[in-house]
């Protein structure tokens, strides 16, 4: 699936067509429109998701309108990329674009909770945070070995199923390369341990993140000299997110 600027296109897979016509979502008119289901984010302007459950089946109509609408398209292409990997991500199931807006239907994941819920909100060990940290660095080195890097890879948007398997959402702002660069790794890595709080990540969960990342790869000397980038990113962006709460800007990625 995938669509040109400043073409009206609307594509549909087949199996859902009918679905989505019953359920008014069969036109990139409709899905612009669309009023139905449960909201689930409005938080900035020109952006909305919202959830349809119909059936027994869940949907997520994700739509933009104003100049950030090809994150939309881009998105339905590295979800179908990662899709094709065996990546645990939402499946597009129509996506379309024109006049400056567009908009996607994906299948909904069996969401339980979110990685930060486990780990911040709830009760956790020490072990049992080490193993879903260890999950969620794994699940970033397939995403970069795939050449993708997230960009927004916050705990809040690491979504766990009923095995406490982590599932990836929000690749609206994901780059694609043939590889990619140390800065970008450095970043993603960080940006998990900064949506962290310090009683959470301590030196051994950070250690445990790094040692799942690099699996059987990567010498001590490279581990090493990666693990201190990805301190001082860590640091740079929490300093970031404690200057904007100290000037009233909200954040909802970093915990303190
Ligand atoms: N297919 C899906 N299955 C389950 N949950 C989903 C799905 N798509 C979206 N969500 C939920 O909706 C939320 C918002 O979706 P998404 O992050 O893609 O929107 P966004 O507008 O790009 O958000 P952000 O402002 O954080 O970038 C997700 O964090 C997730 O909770
Ligand atoms: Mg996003």
């Amino acid at each position: 699936m995938c669509s040109n600027a400043g073409m009206r296109s609307f594509l549909i897979e087949g199996d859902h067509r009918r679905v989505l016509e019953r359920i008014g979502l069969d036109s990139l008119e409709a899905c612009l429109a669309f009023e139905g289901g449960v909201l689930v984010k409005a938080a900035r302007k020109g952006r909305v998701v919202r959830r349809v459950d119909w059936a027994g089946r869940t949907y997520f109509l994700k739509r933009i309108s104003g100049f950030r609408w090809r994150e939309i398209p881009h998105e339905a292409e590295v979800l179908a990329r990662l899709e094709s990997e065996g990546l645990p991500v939402p499946t597009p199931v129509a996506v379309g674009s024109g006049g400056r807006a567009a908009a996607m239907i994906t299948l909904g994941l069996p969401v339980v909770r979110t990685l930060e819920d486990a780990l911040v909100r709830a009760p956790c060990s020490a072990e049992q945070a080490h193993r879903l940290l260890g999950r969620a660095a794994e699940l970033l080195a397939r995403l970069h070995r795939i050449g993708v890097n997230h960009r927004d890879y916050y705990a809040g948007h690491l979504l766990l199923d009923a095995q406490d398997q982590p599932m990836l959402v929000d690749l609206g702002r994901a780059e694609v390369r043939r590889r990619v660069p140390e800065r970008r790794i450095v970043k993603d890595l960080a940006a998990l341990e900064a949506s962290l709080p310090p009683r959470v990540l301590d030196a051994a969960a950070s250690q445990c993140i790094l040692a799942h990342y690099f699996g059987d790869s990567g010498g001590p000397s490279q581990i090493d000299r990666l693990a201190r980038a990805v301190k001082r990113k860590r640091e740079r962006m929490r300093a970031r997110a404690a200057a904007k709460a100290a000037a009233g800007v909200p954040n909802f990625h970093v915990n303190s």
